[in-house]
């Protein structure tokens, strides 16, 4: 049950989102070209079969879609969604885009063989985490997959002194978060943690989990 706050709090990510989505790719640019697509690449190996992809923003996981999946793309953001469809259309990439909140999802119990997420969980806010990762552990199929890619504060004084002053404008531009530490909630929304690793110094991680065995 979503309450009146977090129902309120929803409207306000997707009205930043439709309002940032024309320029979203372009703002990114850099950090997509120097930082992101190397990662991207490392968050579908082994994956295969029917894939979500939760929080789709403009289609940039769209290159790095394993051949064969069958993958579908959620988002909050309709003018995301619309800049996803122009990049579907450009690229030839099988995926069903579909507008959706990651707290209800329209899918039945087990679905996918595997989820990523990419810099979704910078952007909900603490209340939204655990339903959020339950959700996912409920359309996930068990023994399935979920990987999620996002920002952790940096430990180097140097770099998290760059990343505080970041801050205001990430979120002001993304209402998102470097700093959301997701794995907390794993255990009580039923997912074992199967590794965590930093693949850009200590500031972008991945984490991969497994809905828990019942
Ligand atoms: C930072 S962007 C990341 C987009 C994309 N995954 C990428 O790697 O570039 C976060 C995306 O999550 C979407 N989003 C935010 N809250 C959501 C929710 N509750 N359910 C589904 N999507 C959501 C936003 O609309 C936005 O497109």
């Amino acid at each position: 049950m979503v309450s009146r706050r977090s129902k309120g709090d929803l409207i306000s990510k997707r009205k930043t989102y439709n309002r940032i989505a024309r320029l979203y790719d372009v703002f990114d640019l850099p950090f997509e070209h120097g930082r992101y697509k190397p990662l991207r690449r490392v968050l579908f190996e082994g994956m295969s079969g029917t894939l979500l992809d939760a929080g789709v923003g403009t289609g940039r996981n769209f290159p790095f879609y394993p051949d064969g999946a069958k993958v579908t793309g959620i988002d909050l953001s309709p003018a995301m969604l619309d800049r996803a469809r122009r990049r579907k259309d450009k690229l030839g990439t099988a995926v069903d885009l579909r507008e959706m909140n990651v707290m209800e999802m329209d899918f039945p119990d087990d679905s996918f063989d595997g989820i990523v997420s990419t810099f979704l969980f910078c952007v909900l806010d603490a209340e939204h985490q655990r339903p959020a990762l339950e959700e996912l552990r409920r359309v996930c199929r068990p023994g399935g997959t979920i990987r999620i890619l996002e920002y952790a504060i940096s430990q180097n004084p140097l770099q998290r002194f760059v990343m505080k002053l970041w801050t205001p404008w990430v979120r002001f531009a993304y209402g998102a978060e470097f700093d959301r530490h997701t794995e907390q909630y794993l255990k009580a929304a039923g997912l074992d943690l199967v590794e965590k690793k930093f693949l850009h110094k200590d500031i972008i991680k991945l984490l991969t989990m497994r809905p828990k065995a019942s």
